[in-house]
């Protein structure tokens, strides 16, 4: 029953709703609000104490879950880099100190597995985030997380996504913990308290979304953007990106503030914006979002705010959460709003064309 398509017309949509499933899967055990403390099995308190640094390497979805997590991490002053495996170049200045993290839903990528092999050559230690249990990745890792999303069937990965991003956010207070020199969240409780009803919220984007009705409304446009900042930043790449897979629309991804830097001479009349607010970093999207408006463009806001909305063409409500998590309850409308709309235009949207699951060639 797990694999089958449980009555839904795509495993799509079946994976986008079994989200709040998922995610509770994924935190199961290993979140403790009133401690409050992040308990993450086979990595015993102090065991990341001798980190300097870490590297994320990974492709695709996985790699916008990779630069939310890095995005957390710089946030509390850590050394971090994050590449694309397939530009990974192997070179690790600090070996004995960098803790190089693959993530990978599959753990079969070539592309991952080759900067995963690179970097254990490089003498650094490997820590797998993955969601196959008994996968290359997980066997070829020194140490391996599971983001225990069960099996997802879709191409196009959804719930995968939200689970990798919690699972990295949990490694990554853990490692801020314990990390010389890093700024470890002082609101540990209230975040961790976020993440357990999170599950729940999802479940109230998934009853409300109006994602459908909306995607008819922007069907046949020339071209779709995403933008956001900070942590939404890698949401708005993420959005693009299933948008492209599964609709064959162009559409792209930015970081709002960099809207002006280029990508503002691609807005024409009625280019969809989807403008992403996590209620503590919206300046900067709300100053970008309304310049694009001012050429033309119909903007989406995805808040939970009504006042940030005000100014919009459209709004995606998320319920109100800690700014930290806001991202996947926007990333959830987005999967929505992907799916609406390769449906309306007779997509496959469980397997899009030239696109496969896994890619095991480099
Ligand atoms: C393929 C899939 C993408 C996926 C990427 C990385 O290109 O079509 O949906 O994000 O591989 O997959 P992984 O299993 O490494 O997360």
């Amino acid at each position: 029953e797990e694999t089958g398509k449980g009555g839904y017309d795509h495993y799509m949509l079946k994976e986008i709703e079994s989200q709040p499933e998922s995610l509770s899967n994924t935190i199961r055990g290993r979140i403790d609000p009133e401690a409050p403390a992040v308990h993450l099995e086979d990595f015993p308190p102090g065991c990341f104490q001798d980190v300097t640094e870490v590297h994320f390497v990974a492709c695709g979805t996985s790699y916008h879950a990779a630069l939310y997590g890095a995005r957390l991490l710089e946030e509390a002053n850590v050394r971090v880099r994050t590449s694309r495996a397939s530009e990974f170049t192997g070179r690790i200045p600090d070996p004995e100190g960098t803790l190089v993290v693959p993530v990978t839903q599959s753990g079969e990528t070539a592309d991952t597995l080759g900067a995963l092999r690179a970097a254990g050559e490089a003498g650094a230690r490997t820590l797998a985030v993955t969601n196959v249990v008994g996968s290359t990745v997980a066997r070829e890792a020194d140490e391996v997380l599971y983001i225990r999303a069960g099996p997802e069937i879709g191409v196009a990965a959804t719930k995968t996504f939200s689970s990798q991003v919690v699972t990295l956010a949990l490694l990554v207070e853990r490692l801020t913990q314990e990390i010389d020199g890093a700024a470890a969240r002082e609101d540990l409780g209230a975040f961790l308290e976020a993440l357990s009803v999170l599950p729940n919220q999802i479940e109230e984007v998934i009853r409300t979304s109006r994602a459908e009705a909306l995607s008819s409304k922007y069907d046949g446009r020339d071209a779709y953007f995403f933008i956001g900042h900070a942590l939404q930043h890698p949401v708005a790449l993420e959005g693009a990106l299933k948008f492209k897979e599964i609709t064959y629309e162009h559409a792209e991804g930015f970081a709002s503030g960099e809207l002006k830097h280029g990508p503002l001479a691609l807005v024409t009349p009625g280019t969809p914006i989807f403008a992403l607010f996590d209620g503590k970093h919206d300046e900067k999207t709300h100053t970008n979002a309304k310049e694009a408006q001012a050429r033309g463009a119909e903007i989406v806001a995805v808040t939970a705010s009504e006042r940030t909305a005000a100014f919009a063409d459209d709004m995606l409500v998320i319920p109100d959460t800690h700014p930290d998590l806001s991202g996947l309850l926007a990333n959830v409308q987005l999967q929505f709003v992907s799916y609406y709309t390769a449906r309306s235009l007779g997509r496959p949207i469980d397997k899009p064309r030239n696109l496969a699951k896994s890619v095991t060639v480099e």
